[in-house]
């Protein structure tokens, strides 16, 4: 059976007399992938910082596993485009904030061996090549085994290899810990291949929500279903 890990009721974000989100309803499941693409300006970080509880709503609810959300949510993790390594520290202690606990060093270790870092444990981040630093950040994130990835444009800076790449770690990553996740991507096509469900943020509203192509390989359906969002995200609001 499923369990409906996010559900967002009605939700309103304002700044201001600038309406970002306007009625949002939205349901997602333990264990889903789902991809938020759409312009500039749409309310993708938006919605993102009020499902980590980084912000409060307007008006409206977010329930996370049956309970309503307040203040931050404590079994989610976001990862941001840029890593925000601590550069004083070495990419362990990143991991631990520099805790002497052996266990959670271990951990940390451990982690960094999944994101195939293990040989840079004691480097500071300014070694690092930008996937690796992203890299870091993702064990990071992980370190608290959150039940909830949030990954904001993660990947929007890397160069195409390195982003194909880490596209396919964190395809694994979240596969082997059924974590819940939501991708921003600009990247129709990645949103498209890693997620489950693909949802276009058009206007502070979920305009289109269509099947992804995580567990799919036909590639004129892929082809499709990347048309689609795109000419949908393009097309002029009334
Ligand atoms: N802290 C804030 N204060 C005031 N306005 C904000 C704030 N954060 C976001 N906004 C506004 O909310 C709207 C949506 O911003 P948001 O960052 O959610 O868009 P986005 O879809 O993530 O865009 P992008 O793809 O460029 O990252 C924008 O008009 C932005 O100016
Ligand atoms: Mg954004």
């Amino acid at each position: 059976m499923t369990e409906t890990k996010i559900q967002l009721q009605h939700v309103v974000k304002a700044y201001g007399d600038n309406v970002v989100l306007k009625d949002i309803n939205f349901e997602i499941q333990a264990g889903e992938f789902i991809s938020f693409v759409g312009q500039s300006g749409g309310g993708k970080t938006t919605l993102l910082r009020l499902i980590a509880g980084l912000e409060a709503t307007n008006s409206g609810d977010i329930i996370i596993a049956g309970q309503q959300l307040q203040g931050q949510n404590q079994v989610a993790r976001v990862m941001f485009q840029d890593a925000r390594l601590l550069p004083w520290m070495t990419v362990v202690d990143n991991l631990t904030f520099g805790s002497k606990d052996a266990q959670e060093k271990q951990r940390a270790l451990a982690l960094l061996e999944r994101v195939e870092l293990g040989e840079k444990a004691d480097a500071y981040p300014s070694s690092l090549s930008g996937g690796q630093q992203q890299r870091v950040a993702l064990a990071r994130a992980l370190m608290s085994d959150p039940e909830i990835l949030l990954l904001d444009e993660p990947l929007g800076a890397l160069d195409a290899l390195t982003r194909l790449k880490m596209q396919q770690l964190v395809a694994d990553i979240v596969a082997e810990s059924n974590l819940t996740t939501i991708l921003i991507t600009h990247d129709v096509r990645e949103g498209v291949l890693l997620a489950d469900r693909v949802v276009a943020v058009k206007d502070g509203d979920l305009g289109l929500i269509v099947a992804g192509q995580r567990h799919q390989t036909d590639r004129l359906a892929i082809d499709q279903t990347i048309d689609d969002v795109q000419n949908f995200i393009l097309a002029e609001s009334e």
